[in-house]
């Protein structure tokens, strides 16, 4: 199963790299969204709702929220129903509706909250703005689970490891965090993620950051190269966690740190479920026991294991069983030797 397991995975985060190139964002009113649109299919769209303005009434919004009212008449209740139809299909972060106040044509708009991002699990919002404003890359990037750069504690000087780097949003903000004189690598396997990884660095500016073609099962940098190892929502989508654990444990240093976040199985997920190469490339099928990880972890030699659960997922048949955790461990430091 497992070089059937790589094949999956590599194919969904192919697809997934595809889509996260592609984001686009309009905004509506104070409302920035997400765009599937072409530039010439956003500028008609455009037009089509100028076309309603000579017949707004008022305009009004709030956090979140955007309401537009219109005199009716059966053609705008008609423009209305053609545009939300349309904007429903391409702007699928925000919630349209048309309310028919007999004289009055009312149009809402409503944010919804991140969701979708974290594999295919509900991982909430996990960067701050400043974050991301600080390395110019939409949270919509993030396929993770949580945000190992604020749980690793990391310090100017460091060198980081971030294992199954996707778009890159953990490197940049690590490499931001260890500068001056640190520098933050990402390795990941999938060919379409490393492209658009560094296509966000080179519109970041940061340059003390690295991403390197690679599995994370062997890892192409040299024994005890990094200080700290972080990885997002990665480790549960690999068929052997004790190879992963065995080369992050290389990897650092004598005292060096692991900031994970994860997914953990909370109850034993039903066969039919841990089967399906679907539901382990979504980040669902692979995940493992808080007892097996730890166990894992010790195995491979990490010292002051703590994994905390820190919100369970919302997902059609796994409700409650599967959940995002962090997960902190480090590579004892060297027992000094004994005084001649
Ligand atoms: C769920 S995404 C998470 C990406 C990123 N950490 C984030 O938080 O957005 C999983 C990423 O790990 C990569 N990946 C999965 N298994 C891998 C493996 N065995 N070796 C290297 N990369 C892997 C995928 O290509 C994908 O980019």
């Amino acid at each position: 199963m497992s070089d059937d397991i790589i094949a999956t995975v590599r194919a969904k985060y192919a697809g997934r790299a595809k889509e996260i190139a592609q984001l686009r964002t309009v905004s509506v009113g104070s409302l920035g969204l997400s765009c599937s649109l072409s530039d010439d299919e956003l500028a008609v769209r455009k037009i089509e709702w100028a076309a309603c303005d000579t017949q707004m009434v008022g305009r009004s919004e709030r956090a979140g929220f955007v309401e537009m009212t219109y005199h009716a008449s059966p053609v705008m209740r008609e423009t209305l129903e053609r545009l939300i139809a349309a904007e429903r299909s391409c702007c699928a972060d925000a919630r349209w509706s048309l309310h028919d106040e007999g004289t009055i044509l009312r149009v809402t708009v409503e944010a919804q909250a991140a969701g979708d991002a974290c594999c295919d699990t509900d991982c909430g919002d996990a960067y701050s703005a400043e974050d991301l404003a600080s390395i110019g890359i939409d949270a919509r990037a993030s396929l993770g689970c949580g945000n190992p750069t604020l749980l690793a504690d990391l310090r100017p000087g460091e060198t980081v490891l971030d294992l199954g780097s996707g778009a890159g949003l953990d490197v940049l903000l690590s490499a931001r965090r260890v500068s001056p004189g640190g520098h933050a690598y990402g390795v990941d396997m999938t060919d379409e993620m490393l492209a658009v990884a560094r296509a966000n660095q080179d519109r970041s500016g940061v340059k003390n950051a690295t991403f390197l073609k690679g599995t994370i099962e062997a890892i192409p940098l040299p024994d005890t190269a990094v200080d700290v190892i972080i990885s997002n929502c990665v480790i549960n989508l690999a068929a052997d966690k004790g190879a992963v654990l065995r080369e992050a444990f290389r990897m650092l240093r004598p005292g060096g740190r692991l900031a994970v976040a994860d997914m953990v199985a909370l109850e034993e997920l039903a066969p039919g479920v841990k089967q399906r190469l679907d539901l382990w490339a979504g980040c669902v099928a692979g995940t493992i026991s808080i007892e097996a990880y730890t166990s894992a972890l010790s195995a491979a030699g990490f010292a002051g294991i703590d994994i905390e659960v820190t919100r369970e997922v919302r997902l059609d048949g796994v409700e409650g069983r599967i959940a995002s955790a962090h997960i902190r461990a480090r590579k004892p430091a060297l027992v000094a030797t004994a005084a001649r």
